[in-house]
């Protein structure tokens, strides 16, 4: 039996029952047989939810970048590790090595050395989808120095608050980016964010766009000219297993985005395992993320799950409709891309044009699709499946979070028979449970409730950087000695799982986190804005959109309300970024509220979704006048 490569459905269902019975066995071989260690742990494991603490190979050290790169200079130098695909498809595809990528990543950790950057010390990333940041990250991680990379979608205000909250020393950026049609001038956006960042020493700068920025004296360099001088040798800092690896921000339903702090040995561990038998992963494939790597899907599954396994990973630097919609699947042809791992928002975007678009290509490489960040719907796994795997590829729809680190529940492709819209079963090591509203499990089957895990996993985040109390109310309080999730699931007569969505104040847009109260706090600094609240409603290809119902101080007409639509959005743009916009805004003289002042969001929901025939328990309302007013306006 092989615990780290299940082949048949016996096989998993032996290696989950080991998991679950023998927890610190299991995971201690899959460690011992799979990695390189510079020092063997004392203990596999230590946990209290109470406090919370979780400790993973505690007492071992190592360098992830060891694991990732130097351990396949022997066997694999010439392999391609990186397979960079640019934005235009006439400039060619880039192969980065293994040995290539040792030695640049060891050229860029030996610049930021020279730029006084040491273990422990945060650098935030804020670059696109070039080999600079996966080569950015594994220096920090070379170094030991904490990555925070932020996705450059995100706007200045957004970017000053994350490079605060984590006191970050350095950011790495490029003069702009490519984005379809487009370019984003990046560095004028970093410009603007350090007005307000007083830790932040140096800025370096890749370019891509060859655009005219200007340079502070003192603060920002070229990249490039620093890293030709640099030395292709550097030795890895030796890290305790328990040792930072990297900070990621992740919206919450209130409040600042929450810095979560993920650690070295067990997220390795963990990501190496799941890429493996997540995607069926063999030597020769060649694999593909479409995900930013400013997001965790990137990081786990695009950089270090990959190369820790010595595959060849695919960074696509554009869009899915540029210079039309077939982009994606040309890529796939070209490359000959085994395992094709993206978003439904992406897939319904996609599913919405003609047909010809993904016929005109050979996907016949493919052997694995995957689906992660929002549940898929029936019609969009349909027209994956026939479409893109023409039946031949199982779709593994992968369910994890920022916070897990790794994927959580999947099927295991060719061994676990797949449900439309199921992500099926646990993964070896995740115990999942499902809780009512009393706090109670909720034991059999076909059973529905709040998803929660009781039993740590490797690759969990440790805390919140800064705020240990605010973790530990996010995701230990709601139920006692569980982990709590933020989702509802079922569990069907099989025992699959299936995620319903956010229980809540978070919404998904695109595969976009999106809490409501940090929308609302930047709507309400609106001078002419009283009040507001946001909530959800489904849109066919972003899964979920934006509908704001805002109250003015003084109500106005017509021209004004257009004016103050588009002012709104721009507020929102301007301090979070052009992802949480609202689709919808309307005017209206009052919120509904609870006799207690709370806003009733379930009626604010059912309004924005058109679903007005049975609003549900109105009787707390303290203004069912406003919930009239609200559904005759629409109308
Ligand atoms: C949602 C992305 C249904 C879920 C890796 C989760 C999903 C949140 C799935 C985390 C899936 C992710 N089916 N829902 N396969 N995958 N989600 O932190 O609500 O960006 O809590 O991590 O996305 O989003 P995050």
């Amino acid at each position: 039996m092989s615990n780290y490569h299940i082949k048949h459905l016996e096989e998993y269902y032996k290696v989950y029952r080991k998991s679950v019975r023998e927890p610190e066995n299991f995971w201690e071989e899959i460690a011992e047989e799979h990695f390189v260690w510079r020092k063997r742990w004392n203990k596999v494991l230590s946990w209290d939810f109470k406090t919370p603490e979780v400790k993973w190979y505690e007492g071992a050290q190592l360098n992830i970048t060891e694991n990732c790169i130097d351990r396949h200079l022997f066997t694999k130098g010439n392999k391609t590790a990186i397979l960079f695909e640019p934005n235009d498809p006439s400039e060619e595809a880039e192969h980065i090595s293994y040995r290539q990528l040792y030695e640049r990543v060891n050229q860029f950790a030996n610049v930021l050395k020279a730029k006084g950057i040491g273990k422990g010390d945060r650098v935030c990333i804020y670059l696109p989808m070039i080999p600079e940041l996966a080569i950015s990250v594994l220096a920090c991680a070379r170094i030991g120095a904490i990555h925070s990379v932020v996705f450059a979608g995100f706007s200045a205000t957004a970017l000053s608050t994350r490079i605060n909250d984590s006191d970050c020393k350095m950011v790495i950026t490029s003069d702009g980016s490519f984005r379809g049609a487009k370019t984003i001038d990046l560095k004028g956006i970093v410009d603007e964010a350090l007005e307000d960042c007083a830790s932040v020493e140096s800025v370096l700068v890749a370019k891509r766009i060859q655009s005219d920025v200007s340079m502070k004296e003192g603060r920002d360099q070229w990249l490039q000219p620093l890293l030709d001088d640099a030395s292709k040798e550097c030795a890895p800092e030796i890290m305790d297993s328990e040792d930072p690896l990297f900070i990621l921000y992740t919206s919450g339903s209130t409040g600042m985005p929450k810095g979560m702090v993920h650690t070295t040995g067990g997220y390795m561990v963990y990501t190496a395992y799941t890429f493996k038998n997540v995607f069926n992963y063999k030597q020769d494939d060649i694999y593909w993320c479409t995900a930013d790597i400013g997001w965790i899907t990137g990081h786990s599954y695009i950089v270090y799950g990959p190369l820790a396994n010595g595959a060849t990973t695919v960074m696509f630097e554009g869009v899915p409709s540029h210079p039309d919609y077939g982009r994606f699947w040309e890529v796939v042809e070209k490359h000959k891309v085994t395992q094709f791992y993206t978003a439904p928002t992406a897939i319904r975007a996609l599913a919405k044009e003609k047909l010809e678009y993904v016929d005109r290509y050979d996907l016949s490489s493919l052997k694995v699709l995957g689906s992660v960040g929002e549940p898929i719907n029936e019609e969009a796994w349909h027209w994956y499946n026939d479409n893109v795997g023409k039946k031949q590829s199982p779709i593994v729809d992968t369910w994890w979070q920022t916070e897990t680190g790794g994927i959580m529940l999947s099927p295991i492709p060719y061994v676990t028979p797949t449900i439309p819209t199921y992500a099926t079963l646990p993964l070896p090591g995740i115990q999942p449970a499902l809780m009512d509203e009393n706090g109670n499990e909720i034991d059999g089957k076909q059973v529905d409730g709040r998803l929660c895990i009781k039993f740590p996993w490797p690759s969990m985040a440790r805390t919140i950087w800064g705020n240990h109390q605010r973790y530990k109310e996010t995701y230990f309080s709601a139920f006692e000695d569980m982990y709590f999730t933020g989702d509802g699931a079922l569990r069907d007569t099989v025992g699959y799982y299936r995620i319903t969505g956010r229980v809540d104040d978070v919404i998904i847009v695109s595969g976009h986190n999106l809490g409501t109260a940090p929308i609302e706090d930047v709507i309400n600094e609106h001078p002419a804005v009283a009040e507001s609240a946001i909530v959800g409603f489904p849109h066919d290809v972003k899964g979920n959109a934006l509908y704001g119902y805002v109250t003015l101080k003084e109500t106005g007409e017509g021209r004004m309300h257009d004016n103050l639509r588009k002012e709104i959005n721009q507020i929102i743009t301007e301090h979070i970024g052009p992802i949480a916009k609202l689709d919808k805004i309307q005017f209206t003289s009052g919120l509904p509220k609870t006799r207690s002042g709370k806003i009733m969001r379930r009626i604010l929901r059912k309004i924005a979704s058109n679903d007005t025939s049975n609003l549900g328990d109105t009787s707390t309302l303290l203004n069912p006048e406003v919930v009239q007013e609200i559904m005759e306006n629409v109308k």
